[in-house]
């Protein structure tokens, strides 16, 4: 296991491009299963969460092969159904192979995820959603077997995805991607609204699907019979953006970003701009149309000190749960009482721990957390427990002073690339060791 060693308050400046979004690319290359066609991915970060879908796909037949971000895929063998518990458990967003495996072969045998660091985290709508289209699920030693009706096809309907915590994601991106093959039309109601979802929908539409309203929360489906090969570019990942915004933020920094999903960042970048951070589009000037809303340039700078907010978790638009920890970590600095509210994963706390090792003032009551600004953050050795947790950490560590060791963090490399390099390019002192070079370079201890 690696760890970070970091140096914090160092000042950030340059350029960076943000990447293609790891949760775009997930059900994208699932969704490769839906044709016997070839399939290319382009800007497909290099992460160990892709490796793992890639590693999976392989076991279901998918021949792919990779040259820089560019993934060629293709369905070669379309015989194995079966997506294994050794897979799924190091991966929950394995279960975005049921769908399209099931619509494609017929049947899918999917090892049931388990919860995580972030909650418990059920599955029970994609079912509901697969069983409105006719399939017939069961479970049989901890796997989720599927199979189309006799008829042979998923037939249409409507669908409704909402839960207790709004809708699903991936859920939606099952239900969906289902859909394109099933006899006739499927709504799904109180579908997710997430960009990743607009980007699979691009993509479906390009090899040969009929879908309409995605990005709202109908979305229409008009099965086909079959779908063809596509040449598709993923959207830029609005969290890595918006991780990197938050490290400016807490630097006191000025950066640029290239290729910048501003248009998916709105509630993101309004808690910021309420705290006095400045995002500056450089590319178009106010009042003009860009060419591509999910690819900007920006600049972002912050004046310190920052105001204290509040922020409420939500499906999107609303505030993105995956940079509530990043938010968090920044508001420890804030001038002034801050309050977080998760409403999407209730348990999604684990770095509040961390970060009162580095000197946060941080009360949680339910899913709630208060944040009271302190004058500064001290290193400290701190465990990443999830990705945006350990991200979180990251930037508290940049932002405080002396040393932060961040151990384990595999749970980095599961959503960040090269994070360290990346965030390194721009001025940050970060560096990767394993632990027993760690260990052996006496900087202290790993142990907490
Ligand atoms: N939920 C249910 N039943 C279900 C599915 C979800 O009750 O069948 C609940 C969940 O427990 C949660 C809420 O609905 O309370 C939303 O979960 P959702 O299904 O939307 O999450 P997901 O699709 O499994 C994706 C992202 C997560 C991100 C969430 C919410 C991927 C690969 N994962 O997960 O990303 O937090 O949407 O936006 O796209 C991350 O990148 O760090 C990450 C965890």
């Amino acid at each position: 296991m690696d760890v970070f060693v970091i140096e914090g308050g160092r000042k950030l400046s340059g350029s960076l491009r943000v990447n293609g979004s790891k949760n775009a690319a997930l059900p994208l290359l699932a969704a490769t299963l839906l044709t016997n066609e070839p399939v290319t991915l382009r800007d497909v970060p290099e992460l160990s969460d892709i490796r793992n879908m890639l590693r999976l796909l392989g076991e279901l037949g998918v021949e792919n092969d990779r040259d820089g971000s560019t993934i060629s895929l293709h369905a070669k063998d379309e015989s194995e159904i079966h997506a294994r518990y050794d897979i799924v458990r190091t991966m929950r967003a394995s279960i975005c192979v049921l769908g399209p495996m099931l619509a494609r072969r017929g049947m899918a045998r999917v090892s049931m995820p388990g919860g995580c660091a972030i909650g418990q985290r059920p599955v029970d709508l994609h079912l509901r959603g697969l069983e409105a289209l006719g399939a017939k699920i069961e479970l049989d030693g901890g796997d989720i077997i599927a199979k189309v009706p006799q008829s042979g096809r998923l037939i249409g309907d409507t669908v409704f995805l909402g839960g207790p915590f709004g809708s699903t994601v991936l859920g939606t991106a099952n239900v969906m991607s289902a859909a394109t093959l099933a006899q006739g039309t499927t709504v799904i109601e109180c579908a997710a609204c997430e960009p990743e979802i607009v980007d699979l929908a691009n993509m479906l539409n390009a090899m040969g699907a009929k879908i309409t309203g995605a990005g709202s929360p109908r979305v229409t489906i008009q099965g086909v019979e079959s779908l063809g090969g596509v040449d598709h570019t993923i959207i830029p990942d609005r969290i890595e953006a918006g991780t990197y915004m938050c490290a400016a933020a807490a630097t006191g920094s000025s950066i640029e970003l290239t290729n910048c999903p501003l248009d998916a960042l709105m509630s993101a970048n309004d808690r910021l701009e309420a705290m006095g951070v400045h995002i500056d589009p450089t590319d178009y000037p106010r009042g003009t149309s860009p060419e591509d809303p999910l690819r900007r340039t920006c600049t972002i700078s912050a004046p310190e000190p920052l105001r204290p907010v509040q922020i409420t978790t939500q499906p999107h638009p609303g505030f993105p749960t995956d940079l509530q920890a990043q938010f968090m970590a920044l508001l420890c600095l804030a001038s002034g009482n801050s309050v977080i509210t998760e409403k999407i994963f209730p348990e999604r706390f684990l770095h509040v721990a961390e970060l009162t090792r580095m000197g946060a003032q941080i009360h949680r009551h339910g899913t709630t957390a208060v944040i009271s600004g302190v004058r500064r953050l001290t290193g400290a050795p701190v465990m990443a427990s999830d990705l945006r947790a350990s991200a979180s950490l990251v930037i508290a560590a940049m932002a405080g002073e002396g040393t932060t060791v961040v151990n384990r963090v595999y749970h980095i490399d599961r959503g960040y690339e090269r994070l360290e390099e990346r965030l390194g390019s721009i001025g940050a002192s970060i560096t990767r060791m394993s632990e027993s070079e760690f260990s052996e370079r006496g900087i202290g201890t790993l142990t907490q």
